[in-house]
């Protein structure tokens, strides 16, 4: 009896403690706390009521175990006292992954509409637990707060794609990535196998594709466009073992995978492997660099749809998804325009055009797929010159596929560049190589899928949406981490969460809960967001500068120091006033804990820092810099870096500018910082003029007579220079500098005829 006095007083705490604002991601439907705790020991029962749920329920005390280090019996009876119960009833809520979890007195209780749901709500179980898992102890007792939650998806369809044709990761990475996708209640792993620089999953019938089309022998360094490789042969596929393993782990936490075999284009690697597939019947090479490349399978053979028809076989063998998704972006028409296959196609066939020839080759496909009793998901391109009849399109060039789809009846994944590209840059910033564009985290998770002009009926055509990406630029697991958290993380939100429960103020609020939880779990992640904005702006006083920092989380504390320590730095409340050169490093904090990177600022101070500045010519609205003040800012842009946000550019104009040294003052040398990056159209001027006027009013008669120094520039002699020195013994108040642009391009050299660019960052007067 006292043991059962005790064990009754563990599994409620007193109803005075305070309770915790939970932080649930995605957020759920409906949250309603209760007062107190539910104390879970080794002594509660775990009771699975329906056969189905055992596999689950072996998964959470997995779970359990390895985390909190607690061991939870199971029992199929009913009515335990105390006891976690998972159940399936959709008498309640009979939405597809709905579930109600309650904690109180009485127990924990998790009610799913299907055993996804009792799956769904376990994750949001997982993420209640108020106690922090075990790093060496055990833990005899966890708690969770007495609440009560009623939860539903927004959409059916929540999707992660990978492209693992780019960049190949192993078994135990896709199973990670998975665990990440359950996490957050995504219920889809688009699975992108197959590439120009890779076919990444083994086909029995067709040893080749993966003998010869895995492997590349070398890989682009750097963006798409240079033209350094790095020589190292690169291979990598999943065996059919392993895909079966990874089909396994994904159905047992809810998620289909739905595989890419990519056609008509994007299919050098198995052209190289079977050249006979294409129309020139080669010779075909695994692709070394990125792009959109000509060669692509041959739709005028039949042999063509014959290998298809075999490799999705096997496909469909090892994937249960109803979903088979064929590609069919970025098809290139070239060689169907010269095959006389493909042309003899189109005139069997009465076929307008290479684009009919698309719709052709797709709807074949379709066909085939669909007598197999799978429909297909295309890229939007599917659309061009008619959709299959069960297509589903994804559409990814912004959502106008999508609405055209919908508005033809058919259904469509969202997954529109602008918000659901995970491969774009989260910063302007980016310390790290990306295909460019710019994805911030708040635009993710301001992502509505269902556009407005569609009808309610057409809506319902909208299944869904999917995160991107694509792996040009991500060559190991943890920079697909980086690029995906905490993206991922507001996308499930979008998907999950109804429109109108959606806040951003909330997720802002849970942003660094999410990371911390990463950190501890040695997953890497973006802190992008947290960033801090910093202008330089001239100060009311002539010859000083004030440095203006900004967090987009205005809840948050920023820190700054002069040298390096945070620990002895200051708090800042306002701009700060800068008078002398300077280091300055800042970044955010909360609670005392840093969130985001440092940001580094060095100023340089020189006679002009400060000073009232004049141009002539404005710069060019694509490199406008602050204004002119961009040239006297105190900011000398190191050359490695070459931030064009830094550089005044000029387009076939001069520099040309008037600085008030505010008093008369010796000078000894001025200095103009400039770039020399001719690739880029951009060209040292060819000449400089400096005038030196003295502290009176300039009228044309005194600036006539004022000392000039005046140096020529060859530009093609002084290549890479970043710096051009005039050594003067003068003294003035006023410095006229005149910076002649280059003209236009000497013939031989990119973009020769046009305007060149100068590009100026900083004018130093010493
Ligand atoms: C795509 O991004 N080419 C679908
Ligand atoms: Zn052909």
């Amino acid at each position: 009896m006292k043991n059962l006095i005790a064990f009754w007083l563990l599994l409620q705490t007193s109803s005075i403690a305070a309770q915790p604002v939970l932080s649930i991601t995605p957020m759920p439907v409906d949250v309603k706390m209760g007062k107190g705790n539910l104390l879970v020991s080794k002594n509660t029962q775990l009771v699975v009521e329906s056969r189905e749920l055992e596999h689950t329920a072996s998964m959470l005390q997995e779970y359990l175990k390895i985390n909190y280090g607690l061991v939870l019996k199971t029992s199929k009876k009913n009515n335990i006292p105390n006891a976690i119960v998972l159940k399936i009833d959709n008498k309640t809520n009979s939405i597809d992954g709905a579930y109600k979890l309650v904690a109180d007195r009485s127990g924990l209780y998790i009610t799913g509409s299907n055993e996804a749901a009792v799956f769904y709500g376990i994750q949001t179980l997982l993420q209640i637990i108020q106690t922090e898992p075990i790093t060496n102890s055990k833990h005899t007792t966890i708690q969770i707060p007495f609440v009560s939650i009623d939860d539903y998806p927004r959409f059916q369809y929540r999707g992660m794609h990978l492209d693992v044709g780019r960049h190949f990761f192993p078994v135990s990475f896709i199973k990670k990535y998975i665990d990440y996708l359950a996490t957050y209640k995504y219920n889809t792993f688009h699975w992108h196998l197959t590439e120009d620089q890779g076919w990444r999953i083994e086909i029995k019938k067709y040893p080749k594709l993966t003998e010869t089309g895995s492997c590349r022998d070398r890989t682009l360094i750097g963006r798409y466009g240079g033209t350094n490789y790095d020589n190292t042969r690169y291979c990598g596929y999943y065996t059919q073992e392993q895909v079966k393993e990874i089909v396994q782990y994904a159905t047992d936490r809810y998620i289909n995978v739905v595989p890419e075999i990519e056609m008509p284009g994007h299919s050098t690697a198995a052209l190289a492997s079977y050249p006979s597939l294409g129309c020139t019947k080669g010779p075909y090479k695994v692709m070394d660099t990125w792009g959109v490349l000509e060669d692509v399978y041959c739709a005028g053979n039949d042999s063509t749809f014959n290998f298809l028809q075999d490799v999705l076989d096997e496909v469909m063998q090892l994937f249960p998804s109803k979903y088979i998704h064929i590609g069919g972006d970025e098809c290139p028409k070239e060689r169907w325009k010269k095959c006389p296959a493909c042309q003899q196609r189109i005139k069997d066939n009465q076929l307008k055009d290479e684009h009919a020839l698309q719709s052709y080759f797709i709807q074949r496909i379709e066909k085939y797929l669909h007598s197999k009793g799978r429909n297909i998901i295309g890229w939007d391109e599917i659309l061009e010159g008619g959709l299959a009849p069960n297509a589903t399109v994804m559409s990814w060039r912004g959502e106008e596929g999508g609405i055209e789809a919908a508005q033809q009846n058919h259904d469509v994944i969202m997954t529109p560049g602008s918000h659901c590209y995970l491969d774009h840059s989260q910063s302007k910033n980016e310390d790290s190589l990306t295909i460019g564009g710019y994805l911030p985290l708040e635009k993710v998770y301001a992502y509505e899928p269902v556009p407005p002009v569609l009808t309610k009926d057409q809506a319902k055509h909208i299944l869904g949406a999917q995160g991107n990406v694509w792996t040009e630029y991500m060559n190991y697991p943890s920079k697909v981490e980086y690029m995906i958290f905490p993206r991922m993380q507001a996308l499930s939100e979008v998907l999950w969460t109804p429109s109108i429960k959606k806040s951003w103020t909330d997720f802002e609020r849970r942003l660094p809960g999410l990371m911390q939880k990463l950190k501890k779990a040695g997953i890497n992640y973006s802190a992008a967001y947290y960033d801090l904005k910093a202008t330089i702006l001239p100060a009311e006083k002539a010859g000083e500068l004030v440095y203006k920092l900004e967090s987009k989380d205005k809840q948050l504390t920023i820190q700054y120091t002069k040298d390096g320590n945070f620990a002895a730095g200051k708090a800042y409340q306002s701009p700060i006033q800068i008078d002398q050169s300077n280091t300055i490093t800042a970044a955010t904090f909360k609670d005392g804990l840093q969130i985001s990177n440092a940001l580094t600022q060095e100023f340089k101070f020189n006679l002009a820092t400060g000073k009232k500045i004049s141009l002539v010519n404005e710069a060019h609205k694509s490199y406008p810099g602050d204004g002119a003040f961009t040239l006297v800012n105190g900011v000398q842009n190191e050359k490695k870096l070459a931030r064009s946000a830094e550089f005044l550019g000029f387009l076939g104009k001069d520099l040309d500018a008037l600085i008030d040294l505010n008093t008369l003052t010796d000078i000894q040398s001025v200095k103009l910082h400039v770039l020399d990056q001719n690739g880029s159209w951009i060209y040292l001027p060819s000449q400089i003029e400096i005038t030196y006027l003295p502290d009176t009013d300039l009228t044309d008669a005194i600036i006539e007579q004022a000392p000039k120094e005046i140096k020529q520039i060859d530009p093609i002699k002084e290549k890479g220079i970043s710096l051009i020195t005039i050594n003067s013994q003068q003294k003035c108040r006023y410095l006229h500098i005149v910076a002649r642009n280059y003209g236009n391009i000497p013939s031989g050299n990119p973009g020769a005829g046009n305007p060149a660019w100068l590009f100026v960052d900083e004018i130093e007067v010493n």
